[in-house]
């Protein structure tokens, strides 16, 4: 059922329409409809949990097995991942804003149908390690998702040093119908050898086993091909240098207690931000935009 605050909020712009919900777990979500597709928002994480386009599949793989809970992350759809990536000594792995409830400041109607949903990371406990920070996230959800984060060093001394990454699972149709381009001649870190560096071979990547892999100053766009589902997805970026390739697989995916057994043939992670030796040095009074866009067309 609709909370009061949720009824003061939903409202229809244009052709397109928000409604804020009770989600799973009873976490506060938004529902955001256009005439070409429909989203799902999480307040918790500011965590888009479902796009899809009329007439095709899902573009992101959620896990059947994913809790939701406050304080608990989300498995699958589009963790935030700030501002730290990876685990940290004492801390959580991959930073807080995944784990806090974003407010929710504005939803905008545009003139071309398309709604945009406006979210702030509230101030934690947790950020006053770091520069005083404004730290807001944009989704757009239209023909296409566009994602939008925008972080403002409020400090007029401090250099603001940060990582970010949108950690997107996509859905597959099976994974070994997958192939990822563009990221070929680009050196990577290779998490599952120890974080060894090499070079990208192969100009269509095919996932056979465990892939953990930090792809370093990659600006470009990354494309993946399911001949299964007969889909190619585009992933354009903005201000972002890495792309990280992930998939657990089948020993990691038994570890995890929110993710099923058999849940690794239906995702790839293909994570735009800046990670590792990209990390975002920030200067007083400056704003970093990492922007991405998802696309989907036939194969
Ligand atoms: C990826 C990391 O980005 O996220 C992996 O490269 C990690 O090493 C994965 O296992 C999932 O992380 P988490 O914290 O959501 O289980």
């Amino acid at each position: 059922m609709p909370s009061s605050k949720a009824e003061q909020i939903s409202g229809t712009i244009g052709p397109g329409k928000v409604t804020f919900l009770d989600g799973r777990g009873e976490l506060p979500m938004l529902e955001v409809s256009t005439v070409w597709s429909t989203a799902e928002i999480y307040l918790q994480g500011a965590h888009v949990t479902h796009f899809k386009k009329k007439n095709d599949s899902p573009l992101l793989f959620l896990s059947q097995c994913s809790r939701f809970a406050e304080g608990q992350p989300i498995r699958g759809g589009i963790p935030v991942v700030f501002p730290w990536f990876g685990p940290r000594e004492g801390l959580s792995q991959h930073g807080f804003a995944r784990l806090k409830e974003w407010e929710l400041k504005e939803f905008a109607p545009a003139p071309d149908g398309s709604a945009s949903v406006r979210f702030r990371l509230p101030d934690t406990p947790e950020a006053s390690a770091f520069p005083s920070c404004t730290v807001d996230y944009i989704v757009t959800v239209s023909e296409t998702l566009q994602l939008e984060l925008a972080v403002t060093n409020n400090s007029k001394t401090d250099e603001f040093v940060f990582e970010n990454c949108l950690h997107t699972y996509f859905e597959v149709g099976e994974i070994g119908a997958v192939t990822i381009k563009g990221l070929k001649g680009v050196t990577y870190l290779d998490k599952v050898e120890n974080f060894a560096q090499k070079v990208e071979a192969d100009d269509a990547i095919r996932i056979t086993s465990e892939v953990d892999r930090i792809y370093l100053n990659t600006p470009g766009t990354v494309e993946i091909l399911d001949t299964r589902l007969r889909r190619k997805i585009r992933i354009e970026k903005h201000a972002s240098l890495s792309t990280v390739v992930w998939n657990p697989w089948i020993a990691k995916s038994q570890q995890m207690p929110d993710f099923g057994n058999e849940e690794y043939e239906r995702m790839i992670c293909v994570e735009s931000g800046n990670v590792s030796s990209n990390q975002i040095r920030l200067p007083p009074g400056e704003v970093s935009r990492l922007t991405v866009r998802l696309s989907s067309s036939a194969l």
